[in-house]
């Protein structure tokens, strides 16, 4: 996903007065052709099946926008599901939006790429699994690669930029010359080298996910390689896993800072992965207008400013850069997420990602069998 944003805003130690939701991301749909094990999305997704309306999704983005909301990402699962995203978009596009489609191309053809220009859509974002066929279908639990590259043709063809979206894991990773090639083949305006975030199904299939530091070393410079080549011809984003880092990512550019995420069936959530998270009361859009969502819901304040951290962040000169890293991670990794990010090297509870990151450099390439993303594995996550 597109990185987004700045950190002007405020992120003072209560107020919430001065921050505004900048980014939408629109979570259409929790369905998906696919079942990539890799998967930010609940785990307990089946749990989850009633989605908005198209009036309901309207009426959010009128209410963003009025808040200053720019940018509006589609996502999922697969938004191409929506039988009315052509209409969302158009609409979007109407109140002032830029608009961002984040998609497999699983459920998309010529016709509806023209459709989507008709309505003014300004990017889609193509994701793949690998370079590979056998490996990319592998991955996607479905034949899709020989699709996906005819409509990463069409969509160039119609005049978008060509973005293509790589998530990297140890078993991809090693693939890096291959997928810089690929993404020169295609004629790829941007590429996202997108490593792996533990969240959702990645973060239950982390262990066989995470890569060692020898796969890590050489994409790097793969990475760097290609970004000196391609200077100005095609945008390379590489990003280090945040577990071999000392630091951690300021995550959302802070909790109810800038990032409103609204999952399919209306929850209203200050990151994709908040759900899991303990003590939220998930404000919903059905119930509630964005604006008291923002500025008065519990779940928007509880992580806002300063106020709410724990040493050493309390002190720490960098937490108006981090903000503490991600309250997520935090949770998923220590079980409570008030504290520091476990990546920062600072954090009483750093051991936890070294551990990780030994256990990973310790493992063969390919050791775990993966669990897949889909609704019969989600039922058994569901209660
Ligand atoms: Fe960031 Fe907290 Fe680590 Fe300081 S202690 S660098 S604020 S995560
Ligand atoms: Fe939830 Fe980082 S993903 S705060």
């Amino acid at each position: 996903m597109e990185t987004v944003g700045s950190t002007h805003k405020a992120n003072d130690l209560t107020g919430n007065e001065r921050t505004q939701p900048l980014w939408l991301l629109a979570e259409l749909s929790y369905a998906c052709p696919l079942q990539c094990p890799y998967c930010s999305n609940p785990l307990d997704f089946a749990d989850h099946r009633h989605e908005l309306t198209t009036e309901d999704w309207l009426r959010v983005f009128r209410e963003a926008r009025a808040m200053g909301a720019t940018q509006l990402g589609f996502s999922g699962g697969e938004p191409l599901l929506r039988r009315d995203l052509e209409v969302l978009i158009a609409e979007a596009r109407k109140l002032g939006y830029y608009t961002n489609l984040i998609t497999s191309a699983v459920g998309m053809d010529e016709d509806r790429v023209a459709a989507f220009k008709a309505a003014q859509l300004d990017h889609i974002q193509i994701s793949f699994q690998a370079s590979s066929e056998d490996l990319n279908n592998q991955l996607a639990g479905a034949n899709v690669f020989q699709h996906k590259l005819a409509m990463a043709r069409a969509v160039k063809k119609h005049g978008y930029p060509m973005v293509l979206c790589f998530v990297i894991h140890r078993y991809n990773i090693d693939q890096m010359e291959q997928i810089l090639e690929l993404a020169i083949e295609l004629q790829a305006d941007y590429v996202e080298l997108a490593t792996t975030q533990y969240y959702g199904w990645a973060w239950h299939n982390r262990d066989s996910l995470l890569p060692n530091r020898k796969q890590l070393a050489r994409a790097e410079t793969l990475a760097h390689q290609y970004q000196a080549r391609m200077k100005g011809k095609m945008k390379i984003y590489y990003v280090v896993p945040d577990y071999y880092e000392n630091r951690p990512k300021a995550c959302m550019n802070g909790w109810g800072n800038i990032f409103l995420t609204i999952a399919p069936d209306g929850t209203a959530l200050p990151c994709h992965a908040a759900r899991q998270l303990p003590g939220l009361t998930l404000p919903n859009v059905k119930d509630h207008s964005i604006e008291w969502i923002w500025r008065e819901s519990p779940d928007f304040n509880l992580f806002r400013g300063q106020g709410w951290m724990k040493e050493p962040c309390r002190s720490c000169p960098e937490r108006f850069k981090d903000f503490g890293g991600c309250r997520c991670q935090a949770y998923l990794l220590t079980g409570n997420p008030r504290n520091t990010d476990p990546v920062c090297s600072l954090s009483p509870h750093h051991q936890i990602v070294t551990d990780a990151i030994a256990t990973a450099n310790r493992q063969a390439s390919e050791t775990r069998p993966w669990v897949f993303r889909n609704p019969q594995n989600s039922k058994k996550f569901c209660t």
